[in-house]
């Protein structure tokens, strides 16, 4: 029997492929600190942890019998995943059966800032609302605009197939070239042809501030930016200081570049809809997640290769 930690509580049926082991998981269900997360591991095999956690070499230092680490989430920034290779430790994330959940949220957010939803309802909750009015809260269309998508993975794709329904010109970019209809090479030049973009990158250095006052500049000022990726690839000052000024005509925002803090002009902005991270948050998608990631748990710990490595190397060795 291995020692799992498991860092906050999981959906029901979550810890069920875990269930033979001894887990480890606090009654309440607060977020561990550095020194608490290290002083836990300190004799585990295995930690199942939240994008929320960070998991840096100093975690992995102090825990010396750890071998897998499975995050419930796909994107995997929070871990530092060249340490844990370093180490033989297994890193898992939890990928594809988040995707429609997610683009079903991205393509809310096109619509809720291109129709000025949040502007629109808060008014009406604060009884603002004066009555229908020929010239009240205008949008943009959507359908029949051309939607830009950032990043043409599963996610983007999904979204792609849902542009389609509400007859959309998708357009897309991608480091590599996808060899799909609609590829755009250049990213400066997708900005300035979309409607609406939207953020489908995972987060590293390249894709740091991938957006940025230049990027914003380039875009239509009839256009929104919609981001379910991660905060730090948009910069937040830049894309508040664009709404402020009316450079964009929207944005509709799942991350945040310093979670949960929220930037205050962003808060002050108007047309934007902010979200708390909730792109993958529907009961049965979050339940898969949770069970994928201890499945992949209970793989490594059996001697399995398990489904989703992000660091394969480690199960070649020896
Ligand atoms: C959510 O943001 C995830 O990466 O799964």
């Amino acid at each position: 029997m291995a020692r799992v930690v498991v860092s906050r509580h999981l959906p029901d049926g979550g810890l069920d492929p875990i269930a033979h082991h001894e887990i480890v998981i606090r009654d309440h269900d607060d977020r561990y600190s550095a020194g608490e997360l290290a002083a836990a591991l300190a004799d585990a095999d295995a930690l199942v942890c939240l994008l929320t956690d960070r998991v840096d070499g100093g975690a992995m230092e102090a825990a010396p019998a750890l071998r897998v680490i499975a995050n419930v989430a796909v994107g995997f920034d929070n871990i530092d995943v060249a340490a844990a290779t370093e180490r033989s430790i297994v890193v898992c994330n939890t990928p594809g059966i988040l995707d429609e959940t997610t683009a079903d949220l991205a393509f809310a957010l096109v619509l809720a800032a291109c129709r000025r939803m949040s502007a629109a309802e808060s008014d009406l909750r604060q009884g603002n609302w004066q009555g229908w009015e020929l010239s009240g809260y205008l949008g943009q269309d959507v359908h029949g605009a051309t939607l830009g998508i950032v990043g043409f993975g599963r996610i983007g794709q999904a979204l792609a197939r849902r542009a389609s329904g509400f007859s959309m010109e998708v357009i897309h970019h991608a480091r590599r070239d996808t060899g799909l209809p609609g590829y755009v090479a250049d990213l400066d030049e997708l900005l300035a042809r979309a409607d609406a973009i939207s953020l489908h990158v995972p987060l590293g250095p390249d894709t740091h501030h991938l957006i940025d006052a230049r990027r914003l500049a380039l875009m239509k000022p009839t256009a929104v930016l919609v981001n379910t990726a991660r905060g730090p690839v948009v910069d937040e000052e830049a894309l508040a200081e664009a709404l402020h000024s009316g450079a964009i005509f929207g944005a509709g925002i799942d991350v945040y570049e310093k979670e949960p803090a929220v930037h205050p002009r962003l808060l002050s902005a108007p047309n934007v809809v902010l979200l708390p991270h909730i792109g993958s948050a529907s009961v049965r998608t979050r339940t898969a997640m949770a069970r994928m990631a201890t499945q992949c748990v209970a793989d490594v710990l059996a001697g399995r290769r398990p489904a989703h490595p992000v660091n394969p190397e480690v199960l070649e060795r020896p």
